[in-house]
């Protein structure tokens, strides 16, 4: 009598782990083997909150459909909307994403970007798998020398929000094509 050992599958909605089950199976006097893989859904950690999504979702997408933002300041209503050219979306990224394609890569080539912060257009990053991303201060989030910025809880109503930068700040950095 053959033995048939099923695929293991995860316990809870939304595990993350991989489970896989190899059996022998008989199959035409033969015995083949067979692997089952289960993904559960990615989790995006973001200023302190998690968030699940579906693999594959863009991680703006992500951010914004829960409440969140990857802009800072002003760049919350004056950026591109997802097209990889105002580069305002970008963030650090530490995970499973997509390859950064040819169009994020070239807008991550000019100031105030700089290939040396290893950022990520927001836009253009699809969530593979679970991700830790931070973002940094200024307008463009290139302010990497300043620490990303505080979990969204932290901050009081009564202090103001790193994230939130002035119009001046704003103009300088424009004119920036050094990294910090
Ligand atoms: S929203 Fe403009 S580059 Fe991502």
């Amino acid at each position: 009598m053959p033995t048939v050992i099923g695929p293991v599958r995860p316990t809870q909605t939304g595990d993350s782990v991989d489970q896989t089950a190899v059996g022998p199976l008989l199959s035409g006097g033969s015995t083949m083997f067979r692997v089952c893989i289960y993904h559960g859904m990615p989790t995006v950690t973001f200023r302190g909150r998690e968030i699940e999504c579906n693999e594959g979702e863009t991680l703006r997408d992500v951010l914004q459909d829960a409440g969140l933002t990857p802009h800072n300041g002003k760049t919350k209503t004056f950026n591109c909307r997802g097209f990889a050219s105002c580069g305002t979306c970008a963030v650090a990224v530490d995970g499973e994403v997509s390859d950064v394609g040819l169009r994020e890569k070239g807008r991550l080539l000019v100031p105030p970007h700089h290939p040396n912060y290893d950022l990520r257009l927001s836009c253009q990053t699809k969530v593979i798998g679970d991700v830790r991303v931070e973002k940094y201060p200024g307008n463009w989030g290139t302010k990497i020398a300043k620490g990303p910025l505080p979990p969204v809880d932290e901050v009081d109503s009564a202090e103001t929000d790193p994230a939130e930068t002035d119009s001046a700040e704003f103009d300088s950095e424009a004119s920036e094509a050094t990294v910090d």
